[in-house]
């Protein structure tokens, strides 16, 4: 049975995107579902008939969650076809000033844990296979007061990059979606909300139209997916200046 694994399913955008999978991948019958709440993933694999749903309650920040993960995939052996990285956290603040706990989360879950969970599906993935990374407009420059942040989704960028190059030879690809703002729990758990005039100020992206769009991509094998015109001209932009002048100018 074909299987889909979504991290961050219980909230904004990995919400959306494991209710538009079956728009874009139909033939796809089981979905496996990370995050921490299990009242949240529960209600999701209620809302999700015709399905075969596994609500896996797991901190990704914790390594023994990895260990979890392994043996439920030894276990079950499953034909992985798409595997979602969307767990993500971020927060605002000046390196020194803000909690190492909050700072150093920002690497364990969207760099550590993006990681092993990658690591650990690749095998369980067949020629076909699908991977799509959610990363931000934050990767397209260092943006200062997000300093981790915005580093830690360059890495999610270029992991997926060298990722595609990678598998090419067994036919998988990996796509990176890059969204601006949106109006989910992220902002105000990252201190976002009503700290940053850049927030107040920059077009904020529908998670809905996001999340379509981004499965539309990976499905295509797209490697990077920048949803707006707005941000499209950002990432050139970002490409053509240098990022030492350019981080002047794009502080959270
Ligand atoms: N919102 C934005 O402005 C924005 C912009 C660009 C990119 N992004 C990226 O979009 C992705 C989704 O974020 P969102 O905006 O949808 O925010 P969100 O609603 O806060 O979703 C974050 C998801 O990650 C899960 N998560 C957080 N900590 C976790 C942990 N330790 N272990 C397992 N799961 C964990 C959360 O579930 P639990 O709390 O139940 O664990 C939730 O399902 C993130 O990668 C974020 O960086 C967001």
């Amino acid at each position: 049975m074909k299987t889909a694994i979504i991290t961050g399913a219980s909230s904004g955008l990995g919400r959306e995107l494991v209710r538009q999978i079956e728009d874009v991948f139909p033939d796809i019958e089981s979905y496996w579902l990370i995050a921490r709440r299990a009242d949240r993933l529960e209600d999701l694999a209620r809302s999700l008939t015709g399905r075969t749903v596994a609500c896996l309650a797991l901190d990704l920040c914790d390594p023994m969650s990895f260990v979890t993960l392994r043996e439920k995939l030894s276990a079950e052996q499953p034909e992985i076809s798409l595997l979602v990285n969307c767990a993500g956290c971020g927060v605002l603040g000046r390196l020194g000033e803000t909690d190492t706990a909050a700072q150093t989360r920002v690497v364990d879950l969207n760099i550590r844990a993006l990681t092993a969970v990658t690591n650990m599906a690749l095998p369980y993935m067949a020629e076909g296979s699908r991977i799509l990374n959610v990363s931000s407009i934050a990767s397209f420059c260092p943006n200062p007061r997000m300093t981790v942040y915005s580093a830690s989704k360059a890495y999610v960028s270029a992991f997926t990059i060298g990722l595609g190059e990678e598998l090419r030879r067994r036919r998988i690809t990996a796509t990176a979606v890059c969204p601006g703002p949106m109006d989910t729990e992220f902002l105000p758990l990252a201190g976002i909300t009503g700290h940053s005039s850049t927030f107040e100020f920059l077009p904020y992206c529908d998670q809905v139209k996001v999340a379509g769009g981004a499965l539309r991509a990976a499905k295509a094998g797209r490697t990077v997916y920048t949803p707006k015109l707005f941000y499209k001209f950002y990432r050139l932009l970002a490409k053509a200046l240098p990022s030492t002048l350019l981080v002047r100018f794009v502080k959270t």
